[in-house]
């Protein structure tokens, strides 16, 4: 598997001087601006299909393993490390001159089968997300350059850390029934233990609108900065309703609060889905594009924030999938084709 992707980014090494003549390469126009470009990758369709891995080499100069760095995929038992999947996307990255971003490192989702389903006691949970953390950093010390280190770990009403109820739900956070909340700092500690050099990052949903989330999110970064905790950045994930576009002067103000505390902004898992609109499908897609090119213009005016980086990158492979292709959250269609999005992006990122 892993051979057939390095045989993918040597053929793409050599085909990216013909890199394609109608369309602008958004990485060539993303590191004029001196901010990166990203997207979730999936190792399926980079492993067997050509024109996902070339589109992708041609665009993005960064990804982010959309799930193959996640607890459940990396341990399969508690002895067992399987990293095949995620070493293949970052030779791929490597090899065609793209950053890797990993993560999550703690998240209430996609916890390991064998810890999930034992009641493991405050040491052992300690120990145990301790040692995941150290071996998952230490494995990509010097190849990852910033983690989603905890991720999602504010309750979606605002008014507590996920988890604060006892019972198990997934959406509760075992880490915190069984750790408490220095979870959250413990976690940034061992990452910098294990790479000093890697950036580490607190990731959420729903920041971009939800007031008391933003607040949570603010406080809880707040709080960390405080206690000198190693954190430098925080992601926004921006999973946007094109039917409810957010109020971009709420995101200004989140992202000029968040830099005011010293650390970097990265837009983590941007997607734009459009299915809840009762406008013509090509009204519905300029709509999609208009979100695109706001947000990426915000990003443009902080220093601070200095990658912007889609769930995925095209409407073929996106976690809001639908057969119908209603969602179509992303910036190339499902033949790979750009949309009005892609051309929002080009536009932003080539604008004086
Ligand atoms: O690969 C298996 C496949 O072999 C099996 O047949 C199939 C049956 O359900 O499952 C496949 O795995 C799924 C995997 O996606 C790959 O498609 C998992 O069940 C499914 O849980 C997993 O969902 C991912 C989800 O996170 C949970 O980890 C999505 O792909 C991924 O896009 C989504 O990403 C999250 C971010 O990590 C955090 N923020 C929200 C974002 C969207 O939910």
């Amino acid at each position: 598997m892993i051979n057939k992707l390095l045989i993918i980014s040597i053929v793409l090494a050599f085909s990216m001087g013909t890199r394609s003549q109608d369309t602008p390469s958004l990485r060539d126009l993303a590191e004029e601006r001196g901010i990166l470009i990203g997207t979730a990758v999936e190792y399926d369709p980079l492993d067997s299909d050509a024109t996902y891995a070339s589109v992708l080499a041609q665009h993005y100069n960064m990804v982010i393993p959309a799930n193959e760095m996640k607890m459940r995929a990396l341990r399969p038992t508690p002895d067992e490390f399987t990293f095949g999947r995620a070493d293949g996307i970052v030779a791929f990255a490597q090899e065609n001159d793209m950053q890797v971003r990993g993560g999550p490192l703690a998240w209430h989702q996609a916890v390991a089968y064998w810890i999930r389903h034992r009641n493991l006691s405050r040491d052992e949970a300690m120990l145990a997300l301790e040692e995941h953390i150290k071996a998952v950093v230490g494995h990509y010390k010097g190849q990852v350059f910033a983690w989603d280190v905890v991720n999602e770990a504010v309750h979606d009403s605002g008014m507590a850390l996920r988890g604060t109820d006892i019972s198990l739900y997934d959406s509760d956070s075992l880490w915190l029934t069984t750790i408490g909340p220095e979870y959250i700092a413990l976690a940034f500690q061992w990452a910098h233990e294990a790479d000093p050099d890697a950036l580490l990052f607190y990731n959420d949903y729903n920041t971009e609108k939800s007031r008391t989330k933003a607040n949570a999110v603010y406080n809880l970064v707040a709080s960390l900065v405080e206690q000198g905790v190693p954190i430098h950045g925080v992601g926004f994930q921006m999973h946007i309703n094109a039917s409810e576009p957010p109020d971009y002067n709420f995101i200004r103000s989140e992202f000029a609060r968040i830099s005011d505390l010293g650390l970097q902004i990265h837009i983590t898992e941007l997607d734009v889905r459009i299915s809840d609109m009762d406008t013509p499908r090509s009204e519905s897609l300029q709509r999609q594009a208009d979100v695109y090119r706001e947000i990426t213009n915000i990003c443009l005016e902080f220093d601070s924030c200095t990658a912007l980086i889609t769930w995925g990158f095209t409407d073929r492979h996106s976690w809001l999938n639908t057969p119908a292709d209603e969602n179509a959250p992303l910036p190339f269609d499902m033949n790979y084709q750009p949309k009005p999005a892609f051309f929002a992006l080009s536009d932003v990122l080539s604008a004086n």
